[in-house]
């Protein structure tokens, strides 16, 4: 899936001629060098007790649902984990009505049905589809393909939902078309033209509980989501780092403790002088 996102990136970036390695394109015909701007969002995951809000999940899932959908698959993500409660936490009943909506052909018996609860999101193809979202916010975590170094991620705490973020937030407004494809100026895209156009706008979903639907707010929202298909277990793993921490802490304490009294007897031999210690 990766590949196929660094290939077709490839490809539009071909079209133009110059493609350097670092993938710092020329914007314009070579007049101007593009950087990519990413900017950091304080997401309620970071950090050590960090945790996903459910809310913020189920808003993300409804802007995948009404707008991303038609362009990128998730196929990685099982519809039944929509209902764990580190999760969006859907009840099962709704998790059943959302997969029954999906269809997909069945392998065993090759016709189509509605989708079940162990059935996983779509997979998406095609002229103009996207790159499949599952794991896409891991995916980018160094911000771009196999290349990312994930320094920034390493001493920034920027990463993947910032990406995603910074690219539904970076169009300029400016368009080109180029070999039958248009693309459009990004500036969190490596080399600055993207082919997607921009997806989200102010309101472009409405939000039952009067949730914000500004483009900001949206953005967040659905990155916050994607994160959570890429990592769904992310809180369990750092509850685990954390204990883990904490054991070794309690285990180094221990450890002094029973080194010190191991020596204590030797260390305090006063009471025999002239013994040589
Ligand atoms: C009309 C189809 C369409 C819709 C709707 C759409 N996308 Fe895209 N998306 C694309 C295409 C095509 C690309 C590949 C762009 C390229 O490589 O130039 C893309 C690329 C992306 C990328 C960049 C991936 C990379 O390679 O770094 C992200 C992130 C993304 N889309 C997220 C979203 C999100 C989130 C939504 C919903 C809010 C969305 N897209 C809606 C077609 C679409």
């Amino acid at each position: 899936m990766d590949t196929a996102a660094a290939t077709e990136t490839e490809g539009a970036e071909g079209a133009e001629g110059e493609v350097p390695a670092d993938h710092s394109v020329a914007a314009d015909g070579g007049e101007a060098v593009h950087h990519q701007e990413i900017h950091d969002v304080a997401f309620s995951f970071e950090g050590p007790f960090g945790k996903y809000d459910q809310f913020q999940l189920q808003r993300g899932l409804q802007i995948y649902t009404e707008v991303c959908s038609g362009c990128h698959g998730m196929k990685q993500v099982p519809l039944r984990t929509l209902s764990d409660t580190s999760g969006p936490g859907l009840p099962e009943d709704q998790v059943r009505a959302y997969a029954g909506q999906l269809s997909v052909v069945d392998a065993e018996t090759g016709e189509e049905r509605p989708r079940v609860p162990t059935d996983h999101f779509p997979t998406i193809v095609g002229e103009g589809m996207g790159p499949d979202l599952s794991l896409m916010a891991k995916a980018r975590a160094g911000f771009h393909g196999p290349y990312g170094t994930g320094i920034s991620q390493l001493v920034n705490g920027i990463g993947g939902p910032e990406y995603i973020y910074s690219i539904l937030t970076g169009y300029t407004g400016e368009e080109k078309e180029q070999a039958g494809t248009v693309f459009y100026e990004n500036t969190a895209f490596p080399g600055g033209w993207i082919s997607m156009a921009p997806p989200l706008s102010d309101d472009a979903v409405t939000f039952e509980d009067g949730s914000p639907t500004d483009l900001d707010n949206l953005a967040k929202d659905i990155s916050a989501f994607l994160m959570w298909t890429a990592e769904p277990k992310m809180m369990q793993r750092k509850q685990a780092g954390l204990v883990s921490v904490l054991f070794l802490v309690v285990l180094t304490v221990l450890l002094y403790l029973t080194n010190k009294r191991l020596w204590w007897p030797l260390k305090h031999r006063k009471d025999v002088p002239g013994d040589g210690l």
